[in-house]
């Protein structure tokens, strides 16, 4: 695996890659690998025949009183996941890179980005946003590559492919999940012992979302209620927020009769803010059809 951490030789190792025809994919990280990354890497690896990672924590994404500065970060351990998952070059950039002085300009996509996470993290979105339009302009892969755990965050970055006419496909991959349920995650780090146990319990409100609906209730303030009521009888949770939502346009879902809405969560287990998702539809109603071939539950 080759490391860059310039963005003018990545550029022109990645000149001869095109021109060789070969297509690029490409899973950008804030580092801290983990086995979700490594899936990314994976499938990125099976579709295109050269997969870059990047390992970047983005100072932009990062409110004043967010976790900014004790983000876990590993870049030698990173390098060695990255390789051993399929990837072919690995870019690590300075904020000197990303960011050098005079730099002023600002991406957003601000409808989408403000709801959701975004009510919670005003300034998160405009981060993401403009340093994922740096990354695929300096890669320009033909596939770029998300999982679901952040799926406004995929929402929002198709949005931006389409605006922009960026020619990346923006791909979702299942969540990869701990034999309780809990999503992959780096902040999975900060959790003590004892909060490690009662975050699987985001897992356990997902799954019973899933089943009322399986089972023919309708009603998404129904569901709300009863998911909410079973994350506040963990004494260590808090909700920042339960939402039922249109998988498309992210706004929330009044009724589930009809297709497939998405559950989303954040919740504070201790200090530590966890986000997760699950696709919901009533019995009979394919998920498949939405979005995803399959999405991961434990194992
Ligand atoms: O999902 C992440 O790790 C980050 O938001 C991303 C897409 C790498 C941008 O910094």
């Amino acid at each position: 695996m080759r490391t860059f951490q310039q963005v003018g030789p990545l550029r022109t190792y990645l000149r001869g890659i095109r021109a060789e025809g070969k297509t690029i994919g490409f899973v950008p990280t804030m580092g801290a690998l983990h086995d979700g990354h490594k899936g990314l890497i994976q499938r990125a690896k099976g579709d295109c025949d050269l997969v870059v990672t990047s390992a970047y924590v983005n100072p932009a994404q990062f409110a004043a009183n967010e976790d900014f500065d004790r983000y876990p970060r590993d870049m030698n351990a990173d390098q060695a996941i990255a390789s051993n998952a399929g990837a072919d070059a690995f870019f690590m950039p300075s904020t000197d890179e990303m960011y050098p002085a005079g730099f002023q300009t600002v991406v957003d996509v601000p409808d989408m980005g403000a709801v959701l996470e975004g009510a919670h993290r005003p300034t998160h979105f405009r981060g993401v946003v403009t340093v994922v339009t740096k990354l695929l302009n300096i890669v320009q892969p033909d596939r770029i590559y998300f999982g679901q755990k952040d799926y406004q965050q995929l929402i929002i970055i198709e949005h931006l492919v389409r605006d922009l006419n960026i020619q990346s496909a923006v791909i979702l991959v299942p969540t990869v999940r701990e034999s309780d349920g809990l999503a992959m995650s780096s902040r999975n780090a900060y959790l003590s012992e004892q909060e490690r146990e009662a975050a699987a319990i985001l897992y356990r409100a997902l799954m019973l979302a899933d089943e009322m609906v399986k089972n023919g209730v309708t009603s998404a303030d129904e569901v709300k209620r009863d998911v909410e009521r079973l994350i506040s009888s963990e004494p260590l949770a808090s909700i920042d927020y339960v939402a039922l939502i249109n998988p498309d346009t992210l706004q929330e879902v009044h009724s589930l009769a009809d297709g497939v809405a998405l559950v989303a969560l954040a919740v504070r287990i201790g200090k530590t803010r966890l986000i997760d998702n699950w696709f919901v539809a009533p019995a009979g109603i394919p998920i498949s059809k939405n979005r995803l071939s399959s999405q991961s539950r434990a194992k």
